[in-house]
């Protein structure tokens, strides 16, 4: 008998442990972490550091609703439980770390309180002050608030500590506001924002090789994106920004280098409904960028394989590669949105994204250097 409950243990484990295991990525369907439950990382970002991924997102729990003040354009909701952390050494085995950022349960006020809104969070590490920064969008649940937060941890894996919300750049103007002032009659909704701070609701961080980091933001409504400098301990912005993609209507955000120049993929704004996707070059993280039209190619590129931009991940070791992270979002059940990710290829300077039933890095080494 007893020989017989030791078998039946042994084979347990031996299934658990092939159950919980990713061998490679399925885009669209449903990948589990290491302890066998879906991965609930959404509007995510990685963070690589001494070795290891952390893959940050919003956790999206329990019954999806809508709240009357945004059914005019579809912004269902969860309330909010917190942000989400994953480790990997693989990319493929994510080993759930728990809630690094859990809502506030008790305080209607506070940012994270379960009725607002919190997405994209991004983490990145100052060398510095050994510090991990979070910048995230933080939002009143009619997306009115449109500001960004910032939280602190001393680990990768939390607990981080929540700092402060702003509209960013309050009184400021941009690094670029000839611009501006040579339109005579420049959009009311920017002069006020220049008062009051401005809109920033989708976001992403980057820091170049020279460790400055910079936040990317859907502004003015989300008509127009901006770029702001952040200061050198990552926890506050500089005042230093620029406006960029000007009325262009972009969300989602992703910002990479290769060989020396700034890549941008982003999506248009159609609530949680695919689009085709966008992206541009620089030479400069301040500009002129160059709109490359939709990365996308091929059947359902038109609404990028049925998801959106949230980052993308150069992979520690491999020349030239990266990966294309993107939401699948599902606006009746947002709980079980999927992960879409696929190798980026390059044509020239066009970065070219193509639909994999499954892949995996391996895929890399197969292709001739571009
Ligand atoms: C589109 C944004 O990209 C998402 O992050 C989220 O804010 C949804 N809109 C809400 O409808």
């Amino acid at each position: 008998m007893e020989k017989i409950h030791l078998l039946f243990c042994v084979l347990g484990l031996v299934f658990a442990s092939q159950a919980f295991a990713m061998e490679a990525y399925k885009p669209g369907e449903v990948w589990d972490d290491a302890e066998g439950n879906p991965i609930n990382a959404h509007g995510g970002g990685m963070l690589y550091h001494e070795g290891a991924y952390y893959w940050y997102g919003e956790m999206k729990t329990g019954k999806t609703w809508m709240p009357k003040s945004n059914a005019s354009w579809g912004g269902s909701r969860v309330d909010v439980t917190g942000v989400s952390c994953y480790s990997s050494r693989d990319l493929l085995n994510w080993k759930p770390e728990g809630n690094v950022l859990p809502a506030n349960q008790d305080d209607p006020t506070h940012d994270l309180h379960t009725s607002k809104v919190v997405e994209r969070p991004k983490v990145i590490y100052n060398r510095a002050t050994g510090k991990f920064v979070m910048w995230m969008h933080i939002d009143s649940m009619n997306y009115g608030k449109a500001s960004v937060g910032v939280a602190i941890s001393d680990s990768p894996t939390g607990p981080f500590t929540y700092l402060y919300s702003i509209r960013p750049n309050k009184g400021v103007w941009p690094k670029n506001a000839d611009e501006a002032d040579k339109q005579s009659d420049p959009p009311a909704h920017y002069v006020r924002d220049h008062e009051k701070g401005q809109m920033a609701r989708d976001m992403t961080l980057f820091v170049d090789d020279d460790q400055r980091a910079y936040l990317f933001y859907s502004a003015e409504e989300n008509a127009t994106h901006h770029i702001a400098l952040l200061n050198d301990d990552y926890t506050q912005l500089t005042g230093q920004y620029k406006r960029v993609f000007i009325d262009r209507s972009m969300e989602a955000p992703a910002v990479f280098k290769r060989d020396g120049r700034y890549y941008f993929i982003a999506s248009g704004c159609t609530a949680w409904h695919p689009n085709p996707a966008r992206s541009a070059v620089a030479d400069s993280i301040w500009g002129p960028w160059t709109e490359l039209g939709n990365p996308c190619v091929g059947k359902n590129s038109d609404v990028t394989f049925y998801s959106q931009s949230t980052y993308v991940l150069p992979i520690q070791g491999k020349d030239d590669a990266y990966i294309f992270m993107a939401d699948r979002w599902n606006p009746k059940n947002l709980e079980d949105s999927r992960y879409v990710w696929l190798p980026i290829e390059f044509n020239g300077d066009r970065p070219e994204v193509r639909w994999q039933d499954k892949w995996s890095t391996a895929w890399f080494d197969a292709q001739p250097s571009q």
